[in-house]
């Protein structure tokens, strides 16, 4: 893996960081005896199984069976390179990756990811610098002005303005001598017909670049700056931004979140700015998409407290129900904050100021509530309107997977509106029978396969298992191990491999469990090693002899057996020569132990 930074650099940025910091900018941790524990930002769950050792420098989810160490955690939480943990983690850790490592070919030759973040972040700058313009930028400066965006606000979220025009970014970009390939891949250059050329795709728009959790630019919002549409137009998808798991802001309000619990979810750029403005920071947007289950898990990680702001339309109650299931699933209490009709956070705010903001977060209802508060409201509580409630309601509660968490909300409903629960659970059954009816038909029946429940696993696998967990946890058997061959009568050859890694592994003991994961290139292989080493056996020296004594005579009885059976067929054969043989080995095995 990465073979051009050195060893030596990789176990000095692995112990110059600490794998329970970094999990937990982005994950809520508690700890839990010697470990820490928390919910799992890889798999929808509501009681934490995921789990980081601070000693062993790993984590591992007993849910899903995603594990690693620090640089595997990475990668996986922000679809990272290798190469992109190892350079984040050495920036933060205060480590030098050396020279050649740097400027060797293949740093040179960026990833694509790379080049795409390099390229949006000069066209970030290059926004910024004309917005700041003060000839060029002075139309869009006074719009928003106008809008009551403060000068520091232009400068903290970085708005820029895109000049009216067909190729001034390409210009700018061939001035500086940048390949035209990333902005491409980018969004910011729409091909176009002529020759190799395209155009610029923000024009005459003011622009709000969208980061990661890192700060570094993934896309722009922009907007018009008079009635005209689209009002806003987007970065289109790329390998570094999907809508769907981004949120504008966030890297701004992390802080906040984690200071008060809490996380305001709104729908617009200017809203974001706008509660910022008054000192409320803990607020992010969604990118004008609907609200993702992969929204939810990530703001969890930084509040267990979510607050919806919604249009109290049509479309805000659409909205509302697609999240339901998502919330329930995550188990967040989120709560719907609805605002006077017609009016946006941004509005509101300016209108009334921060305390009534604060006032009406208050007193917000928890999602479901807020449904059928919504539905009694419109329909009234009449028999056809409680029918017609119900037929609202029963899809929102068939989409809940978790039985008990169904049940539960089935009941409140039919308490809330007068109707027998049982009839209503009924009529949600019906609606997740012909769902999942049809759920199968789509995608073929496929069971979850957990590793540790594997039927097809060689019967002495789990015994082998047991002796690597032994062997990752409790170093000082290693030596023992290797004197008594053990690992030679391993039938899993998968398990032979990590028990041999072991064996060669020279550094600190400290460094066995984390080393060992990066040295396995195969990222499955890396979350067994986790699996392996993540139980919190308490073992001694001669708990463990015991083990491997039992495993030995475990191995000496199979041996035995498959002697017998040769011997056996040498009799049928009348083979003597050969029985006996067989035989002096057999009296031979039955000594070597005792
Ligand atoms: P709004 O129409 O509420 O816009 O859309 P806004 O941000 O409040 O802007 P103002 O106040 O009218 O200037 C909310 C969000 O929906 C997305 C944008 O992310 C916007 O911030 N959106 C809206 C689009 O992506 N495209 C559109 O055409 C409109
Ligand atoms: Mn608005």
């Amino acid at each position: 893996m990465a073979g051009w930074i050195p060893e030596e650099t990789l176990s000095e940025i692995r112990s110059a960081s600490d794998i329970v910091d970094v999990v937990s900018e982005v994950v809520i941790l508690k700890r839990a005896g010697r470990n820490f524990i928390g919910l799992c930002p890889f798999h929808a769950e509501k009681t934490p199984s995921f789990t980081v050792s601070p000693e062993k420098q790993i984590f591992y989810c007993f849910g899903c069976g995603a594990g690693g160490n620090i640089f595997t955690f990475l990668m996986k939480y922000h679809g990272i390179t290798f190469f992109e943990a190892v350079t984040a983690l050495a920036d933060r850790s205060g480590v030098s990756l050396p020279e050649k490592s740097v400027s060797s070919a293949q740093r040179r030759q960026k990833t694509n990811r790379e080049r795409i973040l390099e390229i949006n972040r000069v066209a970030m700058e290059y926004y910024h610098r004309h917005l700041l313009d003060k000839a060029h930028g002075r139309a869009a400066r006074q719009y928003l002005h106008d809008r009551g965006i403060k000068d520091e606000s232009l400068e903290a979220f970085a708005i820029g303005y895109a000049p009216r025009g067909w190729d001034h970014l390409i210009s700018h970009l061939n001035q500086q001598r940048i390949h035209l390939d990333a902005a491409f891949q980018s969004g910011l250059i729409i091909p176009g017909k002529k020759r190799n050329g395209g155009y610029d795709r923000f024009r005459n728009r003011i622009l709000f670049p969208i980061r990661d959790l890192g700060g570094r630019v993934i896309g722009f919002g922009g907007r018009v700056m008079d009635d005209s549409l689209p009002k806003y137009i987007n970065s289109p998808e790329s390998s570094v931004f999907q809508k769907g798991r981004s949120l504008y802001g966030l890297d701004r309000a992390k802080v906040a979140c984690r200071r008060f619990d809490a996380v305001i979810l709104v729908e617009g750029y200017f809203d974001v700015i706008a509660l910022h403005q008054f000192g409320v920071e803990n607020v992010v947007a969604t990118l004008g998409t609907g609200v993702t289950g992969d929204h939810i898990r990530l703001l969890k990680g930084f509040a267990q407290r979510l607050y919806f702001v919604f249009d109290p339309d049509a479309a805000g109650l659409k909205a509302v129900e697609r999240i339901v299931p998502a919330l329930v699933k995550e188990d967040v209490t989120a709560r719907i904050v609805t605002l006077p009709e017609g009016k946006d956070p941004d509005a509101f705010i300016r209108e009334k100021g921060p305390d009534a903001f604060f006032m009406l977060m208050e007193t917000a209802a928890p999602a479901v509530s807020f449904l059928i508060e919504s539905a009694k409201a419109r329909h009234g509580l009449s028999p056809s309107g409680k029918s017609r409630i119900v037929t609202e309601m029963e899809s929102v509660l068939a989409s809940i997977d978790d039985e008990i968490s169904r049940s539960i909300f089935v009941k409140s409903v039919a308490e809330e509106i007068g109707v027998p629960e049982d009839l209503l659970l009924k009529k949600v059954s019906r609606v997740r029978e012909k769902g999942t009816a049809a759920k199968r038909a789509e995608r073929g029946f496929t069971p979850e396969g957990a590793f540790s429940a594997d039927a097809s696993e060689a019967p002495l696998a789990r015994f082998e298992k047991k002796i690597l967990s032994m062997m990752l946890q409790y170093p000082l058997m290693v030596p023992e191990i290797q004197k008594r061959g053990i690992l030679e009568h391993f039938t899993d050859d998968r398990l032979k491999a990590i028990g041999r890694r072991i064996l060669e592994y020279r550094g600190p003991s400290e460094g066995l469990i984390p080393e060992l994961i990066s040295m396995v290139k195969d990222p499955e292989l890396g979350e067994r090693i986790a699996h392996l080493a993540a139980g919190e056996d308490s073992w001694n020296t001669e708990g463990c002899l015991k083990l491997i004594r039992q495993f030995e005579r475990h191995c000496d009885r199979a041996l035995r057996d498959a002697l017998n059976t040769r011997i056996q067929e040498a009799q049928k054969e009348n083979n003597r020569a050969l029985v006996d043989a067989l035989l002096k080995e057999k009296q031979k095995m039955l000594h070597k132990r005792d």
